[in-house]
């Protein structure tokens, strides 16, 4: 299963030096990899971990990102899923992977407790 996010950075995103704010980047990573985890357990998710995040190359203003979210594995009520952040220039056309992350989600009730999800198969997976 997966999401994918489109987010334009505006200077309210960015340091003075016109640099994207890691915490706005992972907030936007933590969306994707919450619409990935959703449409595989068709449920409520909340973020139980983020496991790893590299920021590998900078996106300043003006930059478009595409956030990729893909469902890596399940557990009995927990996703894994990975996120890919590409950044573009929309005019040049210039495309690059900047930052990655690993994300771990898990499925709940109205209550908030874990709740099973779906096991991972070829139809699902991405
Ligand atoms: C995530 C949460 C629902 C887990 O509840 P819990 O009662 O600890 O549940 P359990 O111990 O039964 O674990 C449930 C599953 O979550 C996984 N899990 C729990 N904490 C985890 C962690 N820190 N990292 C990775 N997996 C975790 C368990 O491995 C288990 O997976 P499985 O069922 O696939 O084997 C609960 O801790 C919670 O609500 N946390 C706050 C979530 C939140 O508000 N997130 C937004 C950020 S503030």
């Amino acid at each position: 299963m997966e999401a994918r996010v489109l987010e334009s950075v505006f200077p309210t995103d960015t340091n003075p030096r016109g640099r994207l704010f890691g915490g706005q980047l992972v907030a936007w990573m933590d969306k994707a990899a919450g619409y990935a985890a959703m449409r595989h357990a068709r449920n409520v998710v909340v973020t139980a971990a983020i496991d790893h995040i590299d920021f590998r190359v900078p996106v300043v203003q003006g930059e478009m990102v595409e956030l990729i979210a893909r469902v890596e594995s399940v557990g009995r009520t927990s996703i894994r899923v990975r996120v890919d952040v590409h950044k573009e220039d929309a005019i040049e056309g210039t495309r690059t992977l900047c930052t990655t992350g690993l994300f771990t989600l898990v499925s709940v009730d109205d209550a908030g407790r874990p709740t099973p999800v779906p096991p991972l198969t070829a139809a699902t997976g991405s």
